[in-house]
């Protein structure tokens, strides 16, 4: 069964776009997931296909007219599967997050803002969750959508080749480094530059390997995510 994406944006050019491409594109071949790109200017209401207009209460910029929005819902989205703001006003996006999105086995709906937003009143009506990429402000919601399409898909089962490569990376799947980020990582040659491969990698002992790299791991998540870190200390806490 197919995972299927509902987006709203101005640019429905701009879809996939680099979704198309390596792992991630070869889903969209397989049919493992589908995506659907709807112009919100075609639920346009007047013959000027307008579908913005200025902001009650003064100020900069234009905002996304609720009738225009709500047609363009109406008539697109699959209200059996969340329907998603992208906005910075969002609550922060992460792979438990992408994870949680994919366990549905349906889908989702993304909304992509233009301008400055969109009318509050259609977040309301239709109780759309809004997400954040990050603590930054970006011109439309297209690239989130990018953001949060690919952290998603590649949680599909069949989606990456090995089930494997989702446990140790990065806030991966395994119990140990869900809170973790991943340690450092190395390929041929042995020697570069005079730089060589830690020994240990080299040693062929698993236990002693696998020992050094959450070790390595603690250490970076420590050094650079100490929010993370202060989660990862609690979680051995409860496990003790
Ligand atoms: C210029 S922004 C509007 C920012 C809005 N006036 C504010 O201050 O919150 C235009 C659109 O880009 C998208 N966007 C901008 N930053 C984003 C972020 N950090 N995460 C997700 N979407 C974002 C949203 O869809 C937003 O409607």
């Amino acid at each position: 069964m197919s995972w299927i994406i509902n987006v709203l944006t101005m640019f429905p050019g701009l879809f996939p776009g680099p979704l198309k491409e390596s792992v991630i594109g070869r889903g969209l071949k397989q049919n493992l997931w589908t995506l659907k790109a709807h112009n919100i200017r075609d639920f346009a209401l007047d013959k000027h296909k307008s579908v913005d207009d200025t902001t009650f209460g003064g100020g900069n910029g234009m905002i996304l007219r609720p009738d225009v929005l709500s047609n363009a819902i109406n008539q697109t989205f699959d209200f059996s599967t969340p329907i998603i703001y992208l906005s910075p006003r969002g609550k922060l996006f992460n792979q438990e997050m992408a994870r949680s999105l994919v366990s549905n086995n349906k889908g989702i709906n993304l909304i992509c803002g233009r301008f400055e937003g969109i009318d509050e009143r259609v977040i309301e009506k239709f109780n759309i969750e809004e997400i954040s990429i990050g603590d930054y402000v970006l011109s439309s919601g297209d690239l989130a959508a990018y953001v949060v399409i690919d952290a998603c898909v590649r949680n599909i089962p069949g989606v990456l080749q090995s089930k494997d490569a989702l446990q140790e990376e990065s806030f991966g799947d395994s119990e140990k480094y869900q809170y973790l980020l991943e340690y450092p990582q190395y390929t041929r040659p042995a020697i570069f530059e005079d730089l060589a491969v830690p020994e240990i990698l080299l040693s062929g002992n698993h236990e002693k390997i696998n020992l050094w790299r959450l070790q390595k791991a603690e250490e970076k998540t420590q050094k650079v995510r100490q929010e993370i870190w202060a989660k990862y200390t609690q979680f051995l806490k409860k496990k003790d």
